[in-house]
């Protein structure tokens, strides 16, 4: 969850740097820093250095003519930025990070970039040094001194180190420390002694590259792109890019092998990755979903015709409908949406579906064969688990899908095909308007599934695509709730333990509440099974435990979960109800009781997912 931006050109580096930390910062924000090139009029490095150097090294360092000034700390961006005018770091070149701690607590001291011990060289880092126990203590027995608890300053000693040995130009030297680096990454590096030089590498976490004119901007993410250039390629992983101020840019594999890459135009405008009127972005993707779900919809969704248009898995048709089973992979909120995928397509389509946790899957020698549909779930499409697993599915044979909002992504680019969300940037670091594009392209997928199959009658299909095509209505009155749940924000405020519970297709619907609630409100929840409670969580249920229960009459366990509250009432539990317009089976029972718009059972998800 961290962020990376450099940039080399004919601009001043900082401000573009802390303009590109400003749109990363909902990546990580703990700490951040920036490192920038500065011409000097003699001495190279800042640090001197310790342990034994070569005269070559010596030489360099001395004769560069240029030093590397860092500006780093724990705090936000807007932090970096006030250090920023009181330094005095003009330089072209630079490099910059905004970090979520990782090895190490977020401080000073552990914030990006890091410098090697001779003050020589800079690295900024995505990813997690695997090896990390064994590199330091070689390391340090080599007589390098660890002024950070990170895995990334072993990167910057490591091609120190390498450099030291023979010297040897940094690009040789990276790829040979990289080498030796079990785990991910996705980094940039800049040198003093090759001032005109900045080299960008990953595994694991993604890179792109923007050409601007006469300008270069390595990122982690297109968002610090855009502000200067549409112009882009992306790096895929095992590849490094090597960017020469006058000699241009090569990307290469780590192995050293020259690649030609195409230049692709970026989908994305400056205006979609801004707030606008809104207080946070999470709001304004929340605000969003109406037209979110009309946008994925577009052009695919043909009810009056009975019809789902596909266009990225149309050619796979024949070998989904012949699967033997599809093999859904996610992390996070996407696995939740898979889950709800999975209920879907079993019950409409009548297609086997397992759904898998893609940290799990990638590990645990899964059996796969060539009759097997893989289907990785992103909205970033450079979820390095997912990535992996996908990966692995494509060495075994499966057919691979995506579902995914980033275009140009990696998961996009490595599988075989897919639907896109068509949910615009998803800038909030909790999931939300990409969750509903997610549910509703499952849905989709299920309903395509399930015509071709003739688990649906053509009339049955137009009756449901003619539903699914009222949705973005619907939201918007949902949407309409929002006092309500202020409302209840307000009494529950202090709450520490919350409980979400659903059935059937609302059961992931209540994981993902819980997930929402811990990761954006810091209070501890959990998601259940409706029924599952009494095994165990029932005993958690006093007045201290507001439960929320997703109810609308269209459950086909509508009674059960009425006495689900039942049995949450009867031990003082506070109960909100997310249930349809028309019911007042629970106005006089529960403390707070949320309204939606009746729908049939299968697109509850969309519905009761908006009001959590
Ligand atoms: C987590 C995010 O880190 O990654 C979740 O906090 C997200 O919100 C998960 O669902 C998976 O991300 P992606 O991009 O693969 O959907």
């Amino acid at each position: 969850m961290c962020g990376i931006v450099a940039y080399l050109g004919n601009a001043q580096a900082k401000e573009i740097l802390l303009s590109g930390l400003a749109r990363l910062e909902y990546r990580g924000y703990d700490s951040a820093g920036l490192a920038v090139m500065q011409e000097t009029a003699g001495a190279g490095a800042v640090v001197e250095p310790s342990g034994e150097q070569s005269n070559e090294a010596k030489r360099r360092r001395t004769s560069s003519g240029h030093r590397i000034s860092v500006v780093k700390r724990a705090g936000k961006v807007s932090d970096q930025s006030a250090a920023c005018s009181t330094d005095n770091s003009a330089g072209t070149l630079g490099i910059a990070h905004t970090r979520w701690a990782t090895h190490g607590p977020p401080n000073d001291k552990n914030a990006h970039p890091h410098i090697s011990h001779d003050g020589l060289l800079a690295v900024v880092h995505n990813g997690i040094v695997e090896n990390f126990t064994s590199l330091r203590a070689e390391l340090q027995r080599k007589g390098y001194v660890m002024r950070s608890d990170t895995d990334t300053e072993l990167i910057a000693h490591l091609i120190t180190d390498v450099r030291k040995a023979k010297w040897m130009p940094l690009e040789e030297a990276v790829r040979q420390a990289l080498s030796q680096v079990t785990g991910a990454f996705g980094l940039a590096v800049i040198a003093a002694d090759e001032p005109d030089l900045l080299i960008g590498a990953r595994r694991g976490s993604p890179l792109i590259l923007g050409i601007g004119a006469d300008e270069y901007i390595l990122a982690s993410d297109a968002s610090a792109v855009v502000e200067r250039t549409k112009q882009v390629s992306y790096l895929n992983d095992g590849e490094m890019v090597v960017i020469h101020r006058t000699e241009g840019y090569q990307i290469k594999t780590l192995e050293n092998v020259k690649l030609i890459r195409e230049v692709q135009l970026l989908e994305l405008s400056l205006q979609e990755i801004q707030k606008g009127s809104y207080k946070h972005f999470m709001l304004k993707e929340i605000m969003e979903q109406p037209e979110v779900l009309q946008n994925c919809m577009r052009g695919r969704l043909l009810p009056d015709e009975g019809v789902i248009k596909m266009a990225g898995i149309e050619q796979h048709l024949p070998r989904i409908l012949a699967a033997r089973r599809l093999i859904v992979v996610a992390c996070g909120t996407s696995w939740h949406a898979g889950l709800v995928g999975e209920y879907l397509i079993e019950t409409l389509a009548r297609v086997p579906v397992e759904v898998e946790y893609a940290s799990e899957f990638r590990y645990r020698r899964p059996i796969l064969g060539k009759d097997d549909v893989f289907i990785a779930i992103s909205q970033s499409g450079e979820t390095a688990d997912t990535l992996a697993a996908l990966q692995l599915a494509k060495q075994k044979g499966c057919l691979c899908l995506g579902v995914v909002n980033t275009v140009g992504s990696s998961i996009s680019r490595e599988t075989d095909g897919g639907i896109y969300l068509h949910a615009g940037p998803e800038i909030g670091v909790a999931s939300t308007k990409a969750f509903t594009a997610q549910v509703l392209t499952l849905t989709m997928l299920a309903l395509k599934l399930a015509g071709e199959r003739g688990e649906l009658s053509p009339d049955e299909l137009k009756a449901k695509l003619h539903a699914c095509s009222r949705l973005p209505n619907l939201v918007r009155r949902v949407l309409e709730t929002q006092s309500q749940v202020v409302q209840m924000a307000r009494t529950y405020r202090y709450a520490s333990n919350f409980l979400y519970l659903g059935r059937g297709f609302s059961f992931p619907v209540a994981l993902e509440g819980a997930l929402k609630l811990k990761e954006i409100s810091y209070i501890h929840a959990e998601g259940y099974p409706a029924a599952e409670m009494k095994h165990g969580p029932i005993a958690l249920i006093d007045a201290f435990m507001p439960v929320v229960v997703i109810a609308p009459r269209s459950d086909t366990n509508y009674m059960k979960l009425l006495s689900n509250i039942e049995e949450v009432l009867a031990r003082n539990g506070s109960v909100i109800a997310i249930t349809d317009e028309g019911n007042c089976d629970l106005d006089d029972k529960c403390d707070f009781v949320i309204k939606m718009p009746e729908v049939e059972e299968f697109l509850v998800p969309l519905l009761a997912g908006d009001c959590l």
